[in-house]
Formats: C-alpha cells, sequence, structure tokens
C-alpha cells in the first residue's frame, strides 16, 4: 500500500511535467494511465451473522427450548398426519400459518411434508432475523368459531386458535322445543375445546337452579393457558416451559404457574385439584346415567346416532364438551358446575 501510494504519486508528478512541456502543440490524447491508489477502508458495514448468533450462538437458547418442546404433546401426538384441509389448520404447521394469513377455516389444498405445531407454528422465526422473530404469530383476539363470540386472552390467544371447540351442525339453542338430528357417532365440539370452555362459552346453557357464572380463573389469570402450562419448568422437562404440560406423563401437577395466587402451596394446591375433579367427576357420571337412561349414550357413553329431544341433545353436548376439555372443571368450575348441575336437573 505505502509502496503503491508512492508509484502513484510519482506517475503524478510525471504527467504534469510532460503536460507543460506539450503546451504549444496539443497532440493526440495519451493512452489511460494506470489505476489511482486504492482508497481507505470504508465504514464497517452491518455483519450478517450477527443477529443470527443471537439465537445460533452458544448460548443453547433454542436447544433448551427444543429439549422441553420434545416432551411435548404437539411434538409426540402423532396427529399431523391428519393433513387434509379441514384438520391441517389446527394439525399442521404448514396449515395453521395459512389459516393465520388467509382468515379461513380450511386450508386451500392438503398439505404435503405435513409438521406438528413446532416453533414456526407460534414465532415469527426468519422473517426479519433479529429477537423480534420471538413475537408470536397469533396474538390477536380470537373470534370462537362456535358460537362466534371474539376473547382476548393475552398470550394465550395464540393456544386458543387451535384448542377451541369446532362448529357442532346442529347444537340445539336453549330454550327452545323441538328435536336434533345426530347423524355421527363423532357429533360434538371435537377435541381440544379448553378455548371455548375456559372463557366460558359454547356450552349448552339449559335453564336450572344453579346461576351460571365463570370461575375468577377466566379473569385473573395473567396470559390465560401461558401461566399454568408453560409456568417455570419442574422434574427436569416432565412439564412446564415448552412441553406445555401443566402435569407431568405421570400425573404430577406442577404447581409452580399456581403458588402466586393459591399461596398456601404446593400441597394445598393439589388437594384443591383433586377436590374440584372428584366432584366435576361425581357429577360426570350422575350426567352419563341420565344419557344411558335416556337411549342417546351407549354402556360405553358412546353417543348413538339418532333423533333426539333438544334438551337430551344439548345435556349430551355439555357431557362430551366437558370431558373433551380434559381439566375436569379446573379450568373453569364454576361454568362446568352449573352445565352439569343444570342438565342433570333438567333430565329428572
Ligand atoms: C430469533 C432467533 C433466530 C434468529 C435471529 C435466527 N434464527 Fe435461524 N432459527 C431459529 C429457530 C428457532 C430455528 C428452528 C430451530 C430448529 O427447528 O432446529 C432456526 C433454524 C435455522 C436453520 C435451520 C433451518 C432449517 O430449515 O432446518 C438455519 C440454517 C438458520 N436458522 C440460519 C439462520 C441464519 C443464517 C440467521 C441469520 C441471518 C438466523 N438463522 C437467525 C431462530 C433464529
Ligand atoms: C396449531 C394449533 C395449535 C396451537 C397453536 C396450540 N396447540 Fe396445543 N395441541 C394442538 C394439537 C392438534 C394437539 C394434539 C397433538 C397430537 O395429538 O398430535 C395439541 C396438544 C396439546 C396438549 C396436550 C393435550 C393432551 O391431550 O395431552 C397441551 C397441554 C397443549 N396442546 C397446550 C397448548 C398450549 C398451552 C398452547 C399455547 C401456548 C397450544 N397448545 C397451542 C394444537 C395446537
Ligand atoms: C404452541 C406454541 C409454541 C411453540 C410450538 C413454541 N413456542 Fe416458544 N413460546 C411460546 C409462548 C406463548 C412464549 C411466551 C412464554 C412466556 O411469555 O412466558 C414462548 C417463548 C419463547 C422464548 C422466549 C422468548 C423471549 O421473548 O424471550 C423462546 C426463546 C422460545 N419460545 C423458543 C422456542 C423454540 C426454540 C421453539 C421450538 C422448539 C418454540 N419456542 C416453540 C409458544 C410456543
Ligand atoms: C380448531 C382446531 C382443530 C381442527 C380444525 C381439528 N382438530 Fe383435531 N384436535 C385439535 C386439538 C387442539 C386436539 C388435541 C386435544 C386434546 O388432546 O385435548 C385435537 C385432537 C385430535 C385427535 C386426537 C384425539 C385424542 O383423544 O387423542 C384426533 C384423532 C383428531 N384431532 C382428528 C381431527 C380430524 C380428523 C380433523 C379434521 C376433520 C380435526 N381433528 C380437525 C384441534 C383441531
Ligand atoms: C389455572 C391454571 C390453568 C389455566 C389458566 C389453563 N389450564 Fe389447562 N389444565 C390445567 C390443569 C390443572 C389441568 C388438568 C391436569 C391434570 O388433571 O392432569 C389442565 C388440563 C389441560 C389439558 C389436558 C391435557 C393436560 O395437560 O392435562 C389441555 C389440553 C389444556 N389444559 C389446555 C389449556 C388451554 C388451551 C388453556 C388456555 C385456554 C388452559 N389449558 C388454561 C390448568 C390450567
Ligand atoms: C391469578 C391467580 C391464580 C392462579 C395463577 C391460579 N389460580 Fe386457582 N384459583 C384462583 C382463585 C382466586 C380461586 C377461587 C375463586 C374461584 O374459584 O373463582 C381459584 C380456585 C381454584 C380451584 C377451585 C375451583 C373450584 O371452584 O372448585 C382450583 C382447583 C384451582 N384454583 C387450581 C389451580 C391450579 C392447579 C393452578 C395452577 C396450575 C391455579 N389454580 C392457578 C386464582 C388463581
Amino acid at each position: 500500500m505505502k509502496l503503491n501510494k508512492l508509484f502513484g504519486g510519482l506517475l503524478g508528478l510525471g504527467l504534469a511535467l510532460s503536460l507543460v512541456a506539450c503546451q504549444t502543440e496539443i497532440g493526440p490524447a495519451g493512452p489511460t494511465g494506470p489505476a489511482g491508489p486504492q482508497g481507505p477502508p470504508g465504514a464497517d458495514g452491518q455483519n450478517g451473522a450477527e443477529n443470527c448468533v443471537d439465537c445460533h450462538g452458544s448460548n443453547q437458547l433454542i436447544t433448551a427450548k427444543m429439549f422441553q418442546w420434545e416432551n411435548s404433546v404437539h411434538a409426540l401426538g402423532g396427529h399431523y398426519a391428519r393433513n387434509t384441509t379441514s384438520c391441517a389448520v389446527c394439525h399442521t404447521s404448514q396449515g395453521f400459518l395459512e389459516r393465520i394469513e388467509t382468515g379461513a377455516q380450511v386450508t386451500a389444498a392438503t398439505i404435503d411434508d405435513p409438521l406438528p405445531q413446532n416453533c414456526y407454528t407460534c414465532h415469527q422465526i426468519h422473517s426479519t432475523y433479529t429477537q423480534a422473530d420471538w413475537a408470536l404469530t397469533a396474538s390477536d383476539p380470537v373470534t370462537l368459531w362456535e358460537g362466534g363470540e371474539t376473547r382476548d386472552i393475552g398470550k394465550g390467544n395464540q393456544c386458543i386458535n387451535c384448542h377451541q371447540a369446532r362448529i357442532a351442525a346442529g347444537l340445539p339453542v336453549p330454550g327452545v322445543a323441538g328435536t336434533t338430528e345426530i347423524t355421527s357417532s363423532h357429533w360434538g365440539p371435537h377435541h381440544g375445546a379448553q378455548g371455548t370452555l375456559f372463557t366460558g362459552a359454547g356450552g349448552y346453557k339449559v335453564a336450572g337452579s344453579t346461576a351460571y357464572a365463570n370461575s375468577l380463573h377466566t379473569t385473573l389469570v395473567e396470559d390465560a393457558c401461558i401461566t399454568c402450562h408453560m409456568a417455570p419448568v419442574s422434574g427436569g422437562r416432565e412439564s412446564g416451559g415448552h412441553t406445555f404440560r401443566v402435569a407431568s406423563e405421570t400425573g404430577t401437577l406442577n404447581t409452580n404457574g399456581c403458588v402466586q395466587c393459591h399461596t398456601d402451596g404446593a400441597n394445598a394446591v393439589k388437594d384443591q385439584v383433586a377436590l374440584t375433579q372428584t366432584e366435576i367427576e361425581d357429577l360426570l357420571a350422575q350426567l352419563a346415567d341420565k344419557l344411558v337412561a335416556g337411549g342417546i349414550f351407549d354402556a360405553n357413553h358412546e353417543l348413538i346416532p339418532g333423533t333426539y329431544d333438544n334438551v337430551l341433545a344439548g345435556a349430551a353436548y355439555n357431557y362430551i364438551f366437558i370431558e373433551e376439555d380434559k381439566s375436569a372443571g379446573v379450568h373453569n368450575a364454576k361454568y362446568v358446575r352449573a352445565l352439569l348441575k343444570n342438565s342433570i336437573e333438567a333430565l329428572q
């Protein structure tokens, strides 16, 4: 570089001298001189790999979440094989992202190479290649498919886009007399109706002596599902965090998300859960007996297709709805109690 500069300087001087010498007779232009010296280096540009390292460095951030996720039912459940248009919107990652984009309840086509709910499903991975990519893909309030009411439960909105009841063809309207035709043993709210039940929607509210109300969980628990199901992990990766489990596979409850409110401690909250679940299971059993007696359920509590009185069909719907919620009342005990007690009463 220094040599180059010196050489360039000498060349420049030579050129200037020859110009002076030829002042009187201007001849044809000489050949283009050699290239000048290299300029100084430019200011530092943005380093492309710098942002990547925030996530893909040695901080093990992704590895830790991935390790937990691998023990989630999202990773292990196997139902991502449900990749046809009406199932792929919840059961495949690609179908879900398409639905969030289009607002439709079906995908345009069957999803090839289906994937289960993974990092890309819930986070805006590789949109900007910055930390902003951890933002959720579906944080807006959700208009429930069944009943059409809109719910806003903070970060829990991400979950209830999928964890909600699907429209049940021919669900009777409470208070309207008549009959309901049930054409399939799969009639009902489908699996995973948690978001609908948790927010106090979607039940068949038959009139009865128990007033309909929601538990304080539905309004007090910030970000709802996230606080209880993504609480700090317990037992390594048995539950909590990105396992999305509130209880381990063997049923040990993770109380890390509960004790901020249930201040009398982990054992007390476990006792409380046992109390609520025993009570709700008992009410479910009472209702099942009535549904078997009414001829709408077989002895295994499966639906028998047929045409039934609206109240009987609505009560059967409530039973399936509460069973499919799988929390046996913990999500919204007051609402579940009222649905069950009033359904039993209506079938006396
Ligand atoms: C906000 C965090 C974040 C940033 C920033 C980020 N990534 Fe990623 N990246 C992820 C996550 C999460 C995954 C998925 C992890 C997995 O599935 O193993 C991923 C996956 C990948 C993969 C594997 C892709 C595949 O299809 O399997 C590559 C390659 C990659 N990233 C490269 C990059 C590069 C290059 C940059 C910077 C230009 C970058 N990433 C920036 C979070 C990030
Ligand atoms: C894209 C749709 C989708 C989203 C978003 C989603 N889930 Fe799921 N979830 C599912 C499906 C489908 C299953 C069943 C997976 C299977 O069996 O393959 C499931 C399973 C689960 C299970 C296990 C259920 C069981 O029977 O053991 C839990 C717990 C759960 N999800 C919690 C959550 C939470 C909490 C969120 C929000 C942070 C969430 N899910 C977001 C679709 C979703
Ligand atoms: C079903 C939805 C869902 C899936 C799948 C999911 N996440 Fe998350 N993730 C969330 C939610 C919701 C939060 C916010 C939790 C909170 O606020 O406590 C979160 C938080 C995070 C954070 C903390 C973000 C921050 O702002 O600091 C990281 C990192 C993360 N997730 C990584 C991952 C990785 C890596 C994967 C794939 C292995 C993944 N997530 C899969 C829903 C999901
Ligand atoms: C609105 C979202 C959504 C749609 C659409 C949807 N599912 Fe699901 N499905 C779920 C969720 C959430 C679960 C997990 C529920 C749980 O374990 O509590 C699930 C679970 C299942 C299961 C496992 C049930 C079990 O008890 O293990 C099957 C089978 C299934 N779905 C089939 C289908 C089929 C077939 C379709 C299309 C006709 C479909 N689903 C459409 C959300 C959906
Ligand atoms: C107040 C805490 C709390 C909140 C908030 C909460 N859950 Fe749960 N959830 C539970 C408990 C406790 C169970 C029952 C666990 C058991 O009996 O093993 C449960 C059960 C479930 C199950 C059945 C599978 C399992 O893990 O046992 C799913 C799926 C589920 N919840 C999803 C959700 C979704 C989606 C939301 C948000 C709408 C939500 N939960 C909100 C505490 C909570
Ligand atoms: C934000 C505060 C808050 C959090 C977090 C919370 N709870 Fe609660 N919980 C309450 C309050 C307040 C009540 C009593 C009022 C009510 O039932 O409406 C209650 C009541 C209950 C009941 C009794 C319901 C009934 O009516 O039978 C159970 C069971 C329960 N909680 C379990 C849990 C579990 C398990 C967790 C954690 C996974 C949890 N709660 C997290 C505030 C909370």
